[in-house]
Order: structure tokens, then sequence, then C-alpha cells
């Protein structure tokens, strides 16, 4: 089967990336024929930094391969590499209608309804679309904030299949049942963020040990001690629980039974955490020191994705009535 995810290079990344996101993906590479994109297009939908941008680019990138995604069995590329990414998300936007785009809860949320926000993030969706739909993706691994752009990029390759001929597979989204949500440690109501407050809330896949211990150590419990899972009763507790549970694959309220207080939980829950990141900080830190084999594997990625991604921007130009470089005159 075909996979394709996209993540985006803003801000450092965390341990419910990895967890939610990233290590799926390492696990998807073996069993699929498997894409993943770093979205700077998608990132550029609110003000970048220009040099931000530039080292979060490639820090998320040595990071996926520091976790494991190997650019020998899948394809890993910068989209701003691939320009047929731009190029059919223009086509695709003249598909798509003004309403459908109005109607994505992540525009409404993080426009706030403001005449100022950039015409690219009401867009968005579309170039996501395109992103999916050029590489024929069967499975979309995201998180559930993302179905709804999932259900318009089937709307949407549907629609153009019907008026233009066959052109688009249809994906289907896949939503991570494990750990698809880590908490903020700080405030376990709230999803572990890059726009979270305070970073004592954050686990940075780069974090050392000592910072890993000083920030479980500090991670918000109640006071009586008692180590139960119940995520609406003790969500601090019941946090700490499910990332050990998705860490070691057993079930939270079975590690609950093993734990006769806070502390013990957390001083083993450290230990798990720094075991997981400690390899990955490594290898991602290797590849950064050296940035002109951090390019090169950079360039065979996006000369692999655009390969396929010409062809499919081809056909789709074709259907629509383009004449194109591979057109035949009758
Ligand atoms: P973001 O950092 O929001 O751009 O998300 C990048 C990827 O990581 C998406 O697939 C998210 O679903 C996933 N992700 C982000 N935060 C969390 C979290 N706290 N728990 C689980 N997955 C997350
Ligand atoms: N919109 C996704 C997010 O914010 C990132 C993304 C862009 C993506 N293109 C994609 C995810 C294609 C999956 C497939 O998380």
């Amino acid at each position: 089967m075909r996979v394709l995810s996209g993540i985006q290079p803003t801000g450092r990344v965390h341990l419910g990336n990895y967890l939610g996101a990233i290590r799926g993906w390492v696990e998807d590479q073996y069993v699929n024929e498997s894409f993943f994109t770093l979205v700077d297009l998608h990132a550029i939908t609110v003000e970048q930094e220009p040099r931000e941008l530039f080292s979060a680019t490639l820090e998320l990138f040595a990071t996926l391969i520091g976790a494991g995604l190997d650019p020998n069995i899948c394809t890993i590329f910068a989209q701003s590499q691939v320009n047929e990414h731009a190029a059919l998300a223009w086509l695709l936007e003249c598909t798509a209608t003004f309403g459908e785009l109005a109607r994505m809860t992540q525009f409404k949320d993080k426009g706030h309804g403001s005449q100022n926000v950039r015409a690219g993030l009401f867009t968005y969706p579309v170039l996501m679309a395109a992103d999916i739909l050029l590489y024929k993706a069967e499975r979309v691994p995201v998180g559930e904030d993302q179905k709804q752009h999932l259900e318009l990029t089937r709307d949407i390759a549907i629609r153009f299949n019907r008026l233009y001929g066959q052109v688009f597979t249809v994906p289907t989204p896949a939503i991570p049942k494990v750990a698809a949500r880590v908490m903020d440690l700080q405030n376990p109501s709230k999803k572990m963020s890059k726009s979270s407050s305070t970073t004592l809330g954050l686990i940075y896949i780069s974090d050392g040990a000592d910072e890993i211990k000083r920030k479980i150590s500090k991670a918000v419990t109640d006071t009586d001690n008692k180590v139960a899972y119940d995520p609406i009763g003790k969500p601090g507790i019941s946090n700490l629980l499910e990332i050990f549970a998705a860490i070691s694959g057993r079930a939270p309220d079975s590690i609950a039974e093993d734990y006769a207080s806070y502390g013990a939980l957390k001083s083993d829950l450290t230990q798990l955490i720094v075991a997981t990141l400690e390899p990955i900080s490594k290898r991602t830190k290797d590849l950064l020191d050296d940035r002109g084999e951090l390019g090169r594997i950079m360039a065979a990625g996006s000369g692999k994705a655009r390969e396929i991604a010409a062809d499919t921007l081809d056909s789709a130009k074709a259907a629509m009535g383009f004449v194109t470089a591979t057109s035949t005159f009758k």
C-alpha cells in the first residue's frame, strides 16, 4: 500500500510528535511504500522568520532520520523542493469551492475571523490534498485534527475523477489509536504542543537525561499519591501512565498496579524516556554536524519524489485539457 504523511518544520520536535506520528511512520516504512514530507510550504501560511524556517527544516529532517526513517527504504523530502505540489494545488484550487474551504474548522480556529490572515492559510487544505494526491497515496496517517482535511481531499479527488476522468486515488485516513494524544506535563487537559506556554510541559526529542528528569519530576499530579489510571479524575498521572504505555506497549492500568507511589513511577518513566530518546538525539546531532551529507540525502529524496509527482501532475493537466509536453496532436 502507498502511504504519505507530512509534518510542518516549525518549532522543535517533541515527544507527542514522536509517539503520535513519527514512530508510526518508522513502522510504516517496512510494510508500505512510504512518502514523508516536511511541509515547509504549509509553514509559511503564518509568519516565519526565514533563518528559523531554514534551521527548523534541517533539524526536522535530521530528526526524522535519527528517529529511524531510512532514506533507502522510504522517500523523505522537503515539499518546497518538489514544485509539482504548488502546481497541482493551483489546479485543485480551481475545482474546490470557497464554501468548502470556509467550513474547515482549523482555518476558523487559526484565522480567528480576521481579514488579515494570509490567503494561503485559507487554501492550506488544498495544498495538503495536492501533497497526498500527487503520490496516489492510499493511506494517510494523521492526527484526529486533520480528519476534516482528509475528507476534503477525498471530495476533491472524487470530484476531479468524475469531471475529468480517473487520475487520482481516493485516500483513507489512518488515525493512530495508541498514544494518539500525549498531554502537556504542566497542563494535562491540553495536548503537548509547540504552542505551549511553558517549555516545562514538553519533552523535546533533543532533551538530555537531566532535562527529562527535571520535567518528569515536575509534571503536575494530584496530592493523594495513589497511582491509578483515571483520565478524568487523575489527568496528570494518567498522562504519565499513557506515555509509559505508549513506549512499553503495556496497558496503562496494568502499569499502575506495579507502582505504590508517584516518585517510583516518575523515576522509571524517566529512564524509559531517556532510553528511547538518547539514541535518536545522538543520531540527529551527528547528521546535523554533517550538513553536506544532510543536503545530499535531501536532494536524493526530492529527486525520487519528483519522478512520481511529475507524472501525476502531467496526467492531471492533460485530463483538464492543458496542452502538455507529452500531448499528442491529432
Ligand atoms: P504538529 O506538531 O501539531 O504540527 O503535529 C505534527 C504531528 O504530530 C501530527 O501528526 C500530530 O497529530 C502529531 N502530534 C502533535 N502533537 C501531539 C501530541 N501531543 N500527541 C500525539 N500526537 C501529536
Ligand atoms: N496539515 C498537516 C498538519 O498540520 C500536515 C500535512 C500537510 C499533511 N500535508 C500533509 C499530513 C499530507 C498528511 C498528509 O499536521
